[in-house]
């Protein structure tokens, strides 16, 4: 199939471009090009959006690497692993992959020398020239996190890092930069980063990605509440009892050791992910569908939970480390036998806790929030439960069966939203039973969603950041963090509870809500 003709020809195919016009041609330069995020996730999705979509012809991708190879070589190492990561009936065809290939370069040099962004520089130029990629830029950081600031200091210092006029004289070309988590460690490190990346780059060249802000269903918590007009009013303490954010993992840490080692469930899942769903979730409708407006609603709405005292980290925190279990009908090991974890490491694989956000719409209401590795499945969503009518007018065995109005949104698997109601029983008798009333993805639309990093490249491309993480934003969710890792620190290892991986976590997580009367909505 060539490219664009399954665009073209299957109308299920989504429109990823958001006003219908391919974004102006350019070259993606990645750092990192060889390693495991960018040949399973960032080549195959280039792949993906090169082909399924229609682009200008003058699309280039440059790998930038240490390890000595040639462009042939590297076209095969990409061509094998897109083959390998795409599922079987989404690879490209032959014709297809050697279009693709035609746009791979390959630049051997090493990140830490002046020359090699010489180099870099020499063969975007070329690029320019011969493929009419017109100075336009996007490097993409997927690099380990501790060499980001040696190679944003050489796109400075070379002076990639400027916007360039047009190779053919006709205004100003575009540069911009994406760069993976983690953004820093704690609040003073992301603090450095931000301030490395400020002395280069403009906040507008700036694309910190969170995938969790690509996904549809993600995006879809705004339109679910801003489109319609029966939430909004419900959608305070005056009508929620309480807010539950689940981001469950079946699976363990695979073999990132070394980097789950220092991070811990709540670097990983919450300071970002997490922290990204609770904003879309709770903020104020913003002034306008833009970058600036929604970021500052996200802003406003996570300097509204106020930092954790040391109390409240004892009494509204739990910390849990999965030990040995069934997962999946499969055995699993315990997180300390895991290759190269430190048989005493008291890292986090599992955290709940309750928070507060003190404004005028959520004054009150509890928000439990739960994410862990080894759970019995993979499953993120967002339930919000209603408070129960005011006044009961069905007897007590009448209602039995009754749970509170819930609104599950579910991220994934299985996306959708379902509302729980209640209903009378048919019969004589005045007996009532919850029901669901559900939406589905799948089958409401026919059509496939973009995979998330799909619609972050694109939106990257077209110049869009409202779904990318602005600077601010990152500082406030980690000085959140760090007010509950520091109280963390001067508690004894004890108080990470071990649970057996298939679990849904340590009994203490149990505790944490029942004690406020109310109970986890496992899915
Ligand atoms: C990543 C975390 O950011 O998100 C991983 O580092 C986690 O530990 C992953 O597994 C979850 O992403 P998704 O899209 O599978 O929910």
């Amino acid at each position: 199939m060539t490219q664009n003709a399954r665009a073209v020809g299957n109308l299920k195919q989504h429109t990823i471009w958001q006003n219908g016009h391919a974004p102006e041609p350019c070259t993606v330069v990645i750092f990192g090009a060889t390693g495991d995020l960018a040949q399973r996730k960032l080549l195959p999705t280039l792949a993906h959006l090169w082909h399924d979509h229609p682009m200008k012809e003058s699309f280039c991708i440059v790998a930038f690497a240490r390890r000595p190879m040639n462009d042939a070589q590297w076209q095969a190492t990409v061509l094998g692993s897109i083959n390998k990561y795409m599922p079987e009936d989404d690879r490209l065809d032959s014709e297809a992959q050697r279009g693709f290939a035609e746009r791979l370069f390959y630049c051997q040099a090493d990140i830490s020398s002046d020359d090699g962004y010489h180099k870099l520089s020499a063969l975007l130029d070329t690029l320019d020239h011969e493929r009419g990629t017109r100075g336009n830029r996007i490097f993409y950081l997927s690099t380990p996190p501790e060499l980001d600031p040696m190679i944003i200091a050489h796109l400075g210092s070379s002076g990639l890092a400027q916007p360039k006029q047009h190779s053919d004289g006709q205004g100003q070309a575009w540069t911009r930069l994406i760069i993976e988590k983690p953004f820093g460690h704690d609040l003073a490190s992301a603090q450095k980063l931000n301030s490395d990346l400020g002395k280069v780059f403009g906040e507008e060249q700036i694309y910190r990605i969170d995938h969790y802000m690509g996904k549809e269903t993600v995006q879809n918590i705004l339109a679910l509440r801003f489109a319609n007009s029966i939430l909004e009013p419900l959608w305070n303490q005056k009508y929620i009892d309480h807010v539950q954010i689940l981001v469950g993992e079946s699976i363990g840490i695979e073999s990132r050791s070394e980097y789950y080692e220092t991070s811990g469930a709540i670097r990983d899942m919450v300071q970002n992910h997490i922290m990204q769903v609770l904003c879309l979730t709770c903020m104020e409708a913003p002034v306008a569908f833009d970058a600036d407006a929604i970021r500052d609603e996200k802003v406003k709405l996570l300097r509204a939970i106020p930092l954790f005292t040391p109390e409240q980290v004892a009494q509204r925190t739990v910390r849990g480390q999965y030990t040995a279990g069934v997962v999946d009908g499969q055995p699993a090991e315990g997180y300390l036998e895991e290759q190269g974890v430190n048989p005493e490491s008291t890292t986090e694989t599992f955290v709940a806790l309750k928070l507060f956000i003190e404004n005028w719409r959520w004054a009150d209401v509890p928000f439990y929030i739960r994410t862990g590795k080894r759970l019995p499945k993979r499953s993120t969503e967002v339930t919000v439960q209603f408070k129960r009518v005011p006044h009961q007018l069905y007897k007590l065995e009448e209602t039995q069966g009754l749970t509170p109005n819930r609104l599950t949104i579910r991220i994934q698997p299985d996306e959708g939203i379902t509302l729980k109601f209640g209903a009378k029983i048919p019969g004589a008798a005045q007996h009532l039973a919850s029901v669901d009333m559900s939406f589905s993805y799948n089958t409401a639309f026919g059509i496939q969603s973009p995979d998330a990093y799909e619609r972050l490249l694109a939106d990257c491309m077209m110049g869009d950041s409202t779904l990318f993480i602005r600077r601010d934003e990152i500082e406030t969710s980690w000085r959140l963090i760090d007010g509950i890792t520091s109280i963390w620190q001067q508690m004894g290892p004890d108080t990470v509870k071990p649970y057996a991986s298939g679990t849904w976590g340590p009994d203490a997580a149990q505790e944490l809500i029942e004690q406020d009367g109310r109970n986890w909505d496992n899915p």
